[in-house]
Parts: C-alpha cells; structure tokens; sequence
C-alpha cells in the first residue's frame, strides 16, 4: 500500500456510464493506496483547473460519433498540464471497432504539445444510450469483462507499464470526418418535440438536463434551447418516453440501464462467443485482448 502518487480523475458522462467506469475507478485506485480526487466536468462552466500538484492525470469520456465530446475537447483547450505530467484516458463506448481508436487524438496532441506524457489508454465497453438498446446478459458480460480491464488499467499505472496504441491514417481521418456532434447536437435540437399527450410535466428532463436546454414555457409545455450535446439524458430517461429526438428519433433509446440489477444477473452461458457475427463482431476481439493481457499481468 505504499504508494502515495496524486491521482486526478476529470471526467465527462452524459448518461451515467462513464460516471460508473469513474466511481469504479476512483475506488480501485484508493485501495491501491493512491491519493485521489476525481472533477467531473460542467459542460456550462469551462474553467482552468490547477493540475500541478498531481503526479498522473486520468481522463474519462463516452465516445461520441468516434470523437471526444466536443465539450471535453474545449475543456482540455483550457486546461494546462505540467511538464512530465502522467496522463492517460479511459474512454467508454457501445462498441470497440478501431475507429474509436482515434478519439482521443486532439488530446494526445495538447499533451505531447504541453510535453506531459500520455502514457495509457483504455477502451471501456458499456451499452449505447442511443441506437438502439443492448440486451442486459450482454450488459452483464460487458461489465465483467471490464473488471478485468479496470484491474489491467489498475496494475499498469502502478507499475508505470505504459500502454497506448499506435495510431494509424486511417483511423485519424476517420476522426475528423466524425465530428457529429460538434454540429449535430445544436443542429438537431431545432427538431426535438415532446408529445403533449405523454408529457406528466414531472420536470425530470429539465433538471438533469447538464445544458440548461430544456424549459416550461408559460403554457407549462416543455420547450428547448439551441445548446444542446445530444447526451441523450433526456431521451433516455423520460419516464413515459414521450421526447423525440428529432432527425435521430429511430435512434432514441429510453429508460436508463440499472446497473446495480444487471450486476446481479448470473449468465449461465457466454453471449459473446467465436460464432458472433455481425455487430458484435468485434467484441471477439476485445475479450481474447482483455484475457490474454490478464494473463500475463496475473497468470490465470
Ligand atoms: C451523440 C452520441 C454519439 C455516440 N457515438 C458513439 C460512437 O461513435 N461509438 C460508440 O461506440 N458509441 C457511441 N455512443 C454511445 C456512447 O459512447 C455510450 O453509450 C457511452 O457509454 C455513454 O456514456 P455516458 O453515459 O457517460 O454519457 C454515442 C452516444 C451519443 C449520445
Ligand atoms: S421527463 Fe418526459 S414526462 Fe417528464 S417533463 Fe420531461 S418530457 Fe415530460
Ligand atoms: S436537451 Fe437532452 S440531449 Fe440535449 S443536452 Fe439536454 S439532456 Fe442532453
């Protein structure tokens, strides 16, 4: 336990995931004996933080169209690492094919820009809050596979073992052709409605809106600004569903993933196995990664 290394965990999570793989993380990090605070970032309050009295510096976003969120990108535009400074992401998305590879491109730039060092990166699998909804066996298996990945992230930065994958052409151009939400979320608010019919007025999209973007008008119906993320908080946690998204309605996915429930479910056969085809294809490839890198780091 001795290890008395100055953690901070500065994070952005639209839905609750990437809130989850931090509470995770920030719980781990303190059994290991770091000192650790976590900021979780205010897409409304772009303010410098002062990160020189912290050795390592975790960063924790969703992926957004294979992107940082544009937020957490102006964010970092702001903020000043130390010379030296450790620093290393994990990221979070619905699905691991390689073009998320790249999301954490403009920061590996203003890191090695401010000559701090990025030393690790870590892909977390958690269920999209838009598309479509995964089923909650595959759920559960995503999460125990990520506890593995959390103990591989955990030991790594340790034992200062760095990890951070090369970055290929493609993978950057891809990138920057993504950049979906930088335009789509204000764009797309022009077309959110709420059914009128379904609307209980509970106010519950209003208060866990992080954009301030949603409001009662003076007829008591609920209106939208022009600043809109497209976190999907609102859609995905309306109680009676009754927000849609605009151009991306056959997108919307509605009630939240309960977490502490899926923990519980006992899986009595993989869902993920060699046979998968299709969109899940490419979760075959992150678990044989996961295991064998667990292997090596702790044997069976
Ligand atoms: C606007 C938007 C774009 C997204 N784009 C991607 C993507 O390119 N790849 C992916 O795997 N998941 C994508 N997702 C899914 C999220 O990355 C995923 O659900 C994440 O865990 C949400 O984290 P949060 O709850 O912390 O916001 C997207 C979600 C949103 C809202
Ligand atoms: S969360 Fe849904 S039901 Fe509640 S006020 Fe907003 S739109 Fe209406
Ligand atoms: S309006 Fe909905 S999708 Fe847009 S920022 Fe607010 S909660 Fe997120």
């Amino acid at each position: 336990m001795e290890n008395k290394r100055k953690v901070l965990l500065i994070y952005y999570s639209g839905t609750g995931n990437t809130k989850y793989v931090t509470d995770h993380l920030y719980q781990r990090l303190l059994e290991e004996g770091f000192e650790v605070d976590v900021y979780r970032i205010n897409p409304l309050k772009m303010e410098r933080l002062d990160l020189n009295s912290y050795d390592l510096i975790g960063i924790g976003y969703p992926i957004y169209g294979f992107n940082l969120p544009s937020k957490v990108h102006k964010f970092f535009n702001k903020q000043r690492f130390k010379k030296g400074q450790q620093v290393f992401v994990y990221k979070d998305s619905g699905e691991t094919w390689r073009e998320n590879d790249s999301s954490s491109l403009v920061l590996r730039k203003k890191i090695k820009h401010q000559k701090a060092v990025f030393t690790n990166e870590y892909h977390f699998m958690m269920p999209y809050n838009i598309h479509f909804r995964y089923d909650e066996n595959l759920v559960k298996e995503m999460l125990t596979m990520d506890q593995k990945l959390m103990e591989i992230l955990v030991k790594e930065i340790k034992d200062d073992i760095p990890n951070v994958k090369k970055l290929k052409f493609r993978d950057n151009l891809m990138n920057r052709l993504f950049r979906l939400t930088y335009i789509g979320g204000p764009v797309n608010v022009s077309f959110y409605k709420v059914d009128k019919k379904k609307c209980i007025k509970c106010g519950k999209c209003i208060q866990g809106c992080q954009m301030k973007n949603i409001y009662f008008n003076k007829k008591g119906n609920i209106k939208f600004h022009h600043k809109c993320l497209m976190c999907c908080y609102c859609t995905l946690n309306c109680p009676k569903d009754a927000i849609k998204m605009g151009l991306f309605n056959s997108w919307r996915v509605n009630k939240p993933y309960d977490f502490s429930k899926i923990e519980k479910i006992e899986l009595t056969e993989p869902v993920i196995t060699d046979k998968t085809t299709g969109f899940f294809k490419c979760y075959i490839k992150t678990y044989q990664y996961i295991n064998q890198r667990y292997k090596e780091l702790f044997g069976e």
